[in-house]
Order: structure tokens, then C-alpha cells, then sequence
């Protein structure tokens, strides 16, 4: 069982690039970490802890890509009995009602499913913020130790 799966929505590749950098980061800290792209449940039910890093497409959409898995997640309710989790939505916060609404969706889910929130949904907005792993791998980093308690 890997310590971090990262799970990554992502339409255009800039949610997959912060991943990639986060689970370089985890690598590098001697934790053991995997990057799903298209994340089964059965990964999601074999990970220590989980960390999804999504953009929001369409109107508050899930990107394609993860669609499937937050369905099944929200279908079969795989309940996480306290697994850590973190949420980090990427989004523009010029789509104002439905500004990030991916990563809000998820957030909630794995609420639902009982696991335990290792800090608020990070938000990362596209208009103020033109390289989003500078701010998210640090955001990360300092929440390792609570998601590989
Ligand atoms: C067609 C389209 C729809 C979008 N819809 C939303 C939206 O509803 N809410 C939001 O916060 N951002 C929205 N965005 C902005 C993206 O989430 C943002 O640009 C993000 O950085 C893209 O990351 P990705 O390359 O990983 O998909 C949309 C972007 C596009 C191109």
C-alpha cells in the first residue's frame, strides 16, 4: 500500500504538471507515492492517505479524466473510516458561480465518505496565479506529516 496516491483531474495538463512536481516532492522525502490519471477506485481504497489535485471544466465540472472515479466514489460510497485526505482545486475565478466547483465537489465526497480532512480545500486561481506548483508542492509539503501520520 503506497503511503500518497495523488489523484489528478485535469483537462489541459496544468493540474497534471503540479501533481507530477507534488509526487516528485513526496518521492523526495522518502515517501512512498503514486500518481493515478485515470484513478480506479480500487486504487483509491489502496492508498494510505489520498491527495486530489483537479481543475473544474464546463460549469463546476470534474474533468473527464476523474469523472468515472468521483462518480463511483459518489454511486458506491466506499467509506475512507478517517483516511487523510487534501484537496487542491485549480481553477478561474472569472467563472464566478462556479469557480472551482470540482474541487468543492470533491472536497464534499470525501467528506461524505468519512475521511478526514488534513486541511481546507486550496484554491488556486488561474487569473492570480501563473505558476501553480510554486504554491502548491510548499502547501503540501507541510501537510506530509499529517498525511503519512
Ligand atoms: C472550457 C473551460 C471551462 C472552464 N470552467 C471552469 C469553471 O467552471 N470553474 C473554474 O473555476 N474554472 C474553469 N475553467 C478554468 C480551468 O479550471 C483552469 O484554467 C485550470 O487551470 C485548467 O487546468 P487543466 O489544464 O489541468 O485542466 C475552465 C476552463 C476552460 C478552458
Amino acid at each position: 500500500m503506497v503511503d500518497v496516491g495523488i489523484f489528478v483531474g485535469s483537462v489541459y495538463g496544468n493540474a497534471q504538471h503540479v501533481a507530477e512536481q507534488v509526487e516528485e516532492m513526496i518521492a523526495e522525502k522518502g515517501h512512498s507515492v503514486e500518481l493515478f490519471i485515470d484513478g480506479t477506485l480500487d486504487n483509491f481504497k489502496q492508498t494510505k492517505s489520498v491527495l486530489f489535485i483537479s481543475s473544474t471544466t464546463g460549469q463546476g465540472d470534474v474533468p473527464p479524466n476523474l469523472e468515472f472515479l468521483i462518480m463511483d466514489m459518489k454511486d458506491t460510497m466506499p467509506l475512507m473510516d478517517q483516511k487523510p485526505f487534501a484537496v487542491v482545486g485549480l481553477g478561474d475565478s472569472s467563472y464566478s458561480d462556479s469557480f472551482c466547483g470540482a474541487g468543492k465537489q470533491i472536497f464534499e465526497v470525501l467528506l461524505e465518505l468519512q475521511g478526514q480532512p488534513v486541511a481546507d480545500l486550496f484554491i488556486v486561481d488561474a487569473i492570480e496565479t501563473l505558476e501553480p506548483e510554486l504554491e502548491v508542492v510548499p502547501w503540501v509539503e507541510s501537510l506530509l506529516p499529517k498525511l503519512t501520520a
